[in-house]
This record gives C-alpha cells, sequence and structure tokens, in this order.
C-alpha cells in the first residue's frame, strides 16, 4: 500500500513536471503476474490515484476498500478507468471486487464535482446516458469469460488494418465488459469508449528488466490499444480538437522506480538491446530463434507507432542501417532465417509506408 502510493505519487508528478496539472482521469492497465510479484503494488497504486485504501476487518483480514477523507488526500481522487489482463481476472477475482468497491465509494461520496473527479464524471455520464450511480461508476474493464488480450497485437501482426480506428475499436469490443461489486463482467462497451474520452493520460507498470514494451507484443496490445482507444474516443467526442494522450511507463525494475514517456522508453529499449552489439550478437548466437526475436522487437516497436504514434522516426532509420542496410548483417540473418529476415525487411517498409519515418 505504502508502494502503491508512492508510485501513484511519482505518476502524478511526472505529468506535474509535463504539463503543470493534475489529469482527471486515468487509463491503467493491470496485469496479473506484476501484481503477483509486488504484493499488489500496481493496484495499490490504482487505489492510491482513487484516493481509497484497503479496509480490514477486526482480524485483520482484507475486506473491502474505504476512502481516504479529502482533507488528508490533499486533492481531488483522480478517476481511473482500469483494464485488467485476462490472467489478473483469474488469479484476483477478490482485489477486482475491491477496486470496484473504490470506484463505487467514490463516485457516491457527497463530495463537490470539482474535488473528486470520479464522481464528476459519474454525474457527467447519469446526465448524458440516464441510469444508476451503480452504472456509472463501473471503471473495472476487462475480457468475456475466458478470453484473453484486446486482439490488438494481433491486427499489428497481419499488417492488415486499414485505419488506426480498427485497432481503437477491437481494443474497446475486447475489453468492453464491466466487472460490478459483485465480481461480475457485463458487457458495456459503450461505457468504456464513454469514460475513455475523459482520460488525460495511459500508464502502465513494467516490472522485469527481462522484458520491455518493445520485447513482446502484449505491452502494446494492452497499453497501446487503450491509447488508441482513448483518441477514437475523444475523437468522436471533440472532432479534430482531439489529441492522443501522452502514455507513461512506471519502471520498476531497480531502486524505487522511475516514470518515463513511452518515447523514452522505446528510446531508451532500442539502445539498449536492438542497436545494442552486445544484445543482437547475443541474440544471433541463438541461430534462426535470434533472427525471430529482433524481427519481433521491431514488429513490437510498430506497435507502438501504430497504436500511440509516439515511437521517434531515428529508431526505425537505425534499426534499418542497423540490420538491413548492412550488406555482412543482411547476409547473417538471411541464412540464419530467411522466413525472419523477410518479414524484417517487409516490416520496415510497412513502417515507412504508414509514414512512421522516411528512408
Ligand atoms: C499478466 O500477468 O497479466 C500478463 C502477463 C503477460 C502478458 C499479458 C498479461
Ligand atoms: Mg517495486
Amino acid at each position: 500500500v505504502g508502494d502503491g502510493r508512492r508510485q501513484a505519487e511519482r505518476l502524478l508528478a511526472r505529468h506535474r513536471a509535463d504539463t503543470g496539472s493534475l489529469p482527471e482521469s486515468i487509463a491503467m492497465v493491470l496485469w496479473g503476474t506484476d501484481n503477483l510479484k509486488s504484493e499488489g503494488g500496481p493496484l495499490a497504486q490504482a487505489l492510491a490515484l482513487m484516493g481509497a485504501a484497503p479496509r480490514f476487518d477486526t482480524y485483520g483480514r482484507l475486506a473491502g476498500a474505504q476512502l481516504i477523507p479529502l482533507a488528508e488526500l490533499g486533492r481531488p481522487p483522480i478517476d481511473v478507468v482500469i483494464t485488467l489482463s485476462g490472467i489478473f481476472r483469474y488469479l484476483l477475482p477478490m482485489q477486482i471486487r475491491l477496486l470496484a468497491e473504490a470506484c463505487h465509494l467514490a463516485a457516491a461520496a457527497d463530495e463537490p464535482e470539482d474535488q473528486n473527479f470520479i464522481r464528476k464524471h459519474a454525474l457527467a455520464f447519469m446526465a448524458e446516458h440516464g441510469g444508476d450511480i451503480e452504472t456509472a461508476s463501473l471503471r473495472v474493464f476487462g475480457n468475456a469469460e475466458g478470453a484473453y488480450g484486446a486482439n490488438v497485437n494481433h491486427l499489428v501482426d497481419a499488417g492488415c488494418w486499414d485505419q488506426q480506428d480498427e485497432l481503437g475499436n477491437a481494443f474497446t469490443q475486447r475489453k468492453g465488459f464491466a466487472y460490478g461489486r459483485d465480481g461480475h463482467p457485463t458487457r458495456n462497451a459503450a461505457l468504456l469508449h464513454s469514460a475513455l474520452a475523459n482520460v488525460t493520460l495511459t500508464y502502465q507498470n513494467l516490472d522485469s528488466v527481462e522484458l520491455g514494451v518493445t520485447s513482446i507484443d502484449t505491452y502494446f496490445d494492452t497499453l497501446g490499444g487503450i491509447s488508441r482507444a482513448v483518441l477514437q474516443a475523444k475523437h468522436a467526442r471533440d472532432g479534430d480538437a482531439a489529441c492522443a494522450p501522452p502514455v507513461y511507463i512506471g519502471d520498476q525494475t531497480q531502486g524505487e522506480g522511475v516514470v518515463r514517456s513511452l518515447t523514452e522508453q522505446v528510446a531508451l529499449e532500442t539502445r539498449s538491446r536492438m542497436l545494442n552489439p552486445k544484445w543482437h550478437e547475443s541474440m544471433l548466437q541463438h541461430g534462426y530463434e535470434g533472427v525471430r526475436q529482433i524481427e519481433a522487437h521491431l514488429t513490437n516497436t510498430m506497435g507502438w507507432s501504430a497504436t500511440t504514434g509516439q515511437v521517434q522516426p531515428w529508431v526505425y532509420q537505425q534499426l534499418a542501417q542497423t540490420f538491413m542496410l548492412d550488406p555482412a548483417m543482411r547476409e547473417r540473418l538471411a541464412q540464419l532465417n530467411p522466413t525472419a529476415s523477410a518479414k524484417l525487411a517487409h516490416r520496415l517498409l510497412e513502417a515507412s509506408r504508414r509514414q512512421f519515418w522516411q528512408p
């Protein structure tokens, strides 16, 4: 709980440094394994942002959520639109109810709207769509029973999406199941879409030094997918005035943790992994699988461009230079794994066709 509170403050401090303001609403992705490994750090962070804390019974057992009084919190409770991985959904069902209870308590609190952003947005939703506070305060979303992922990764891998709205739509439809205080999901993609239109920034924690946001396709599937869905929801509401939300990563792999923008995180990972000879030469010692890993990193990088537009063009320029425009390297890759090599080349061409960089 203490760590969650500090990570919440760290994120708000970074956003304040970038914009000078407090976000009204944050879209946060929660994974299961991260929460298990950190004794619930990220979910405690979500609670802290909402101005809530766990409630314990007289035996010291976790029993639900409670609100921190506004005077003690010292800032408005922030609206947190939580999307769960399929793994979280099955590993931590009681914690889903805890989070849903916190959202409901905050929305139902007898507090002025300008001092409680959860209540502000819930009341606005009711004014526009009717219904009760129970529905208007639903902020925990996930997949349908039995389903995993947002499918944004599959669309990017297949390379067959034409408009970026297809990626946002896939996310909203796939993750549009709202979990209430009873822990059961009901399909309500329209509510998710509406809640996402208020989102100021998107966020996920990173907890392993072994895997970065460009190592596996599930980070851009979840955090990238929701970022794209936020832009789409804002566009539907505000038209051309809509702009993409800033995306932040809470790197929890060392010390107290550090918050980076997605642009900074991708740059760091590209320099330390793909462009670093110690990394790519070690990968190539694994033969065909090493080439496949290099191709996967490029595809995942393009997944971030597709969903957020926050990857700098030099990333593609230098990857092209290192792996394709160097004849000796190109030949080595082609010998080790012709299929992945061709995919790498095609992906760079696709990225330029989609204007993520200009060769
Ligand atoms: C999870 O722990 O929730 C998770 C792990 C890997 C990929 C996606 C989700
Ligand atoms: Mg930690």
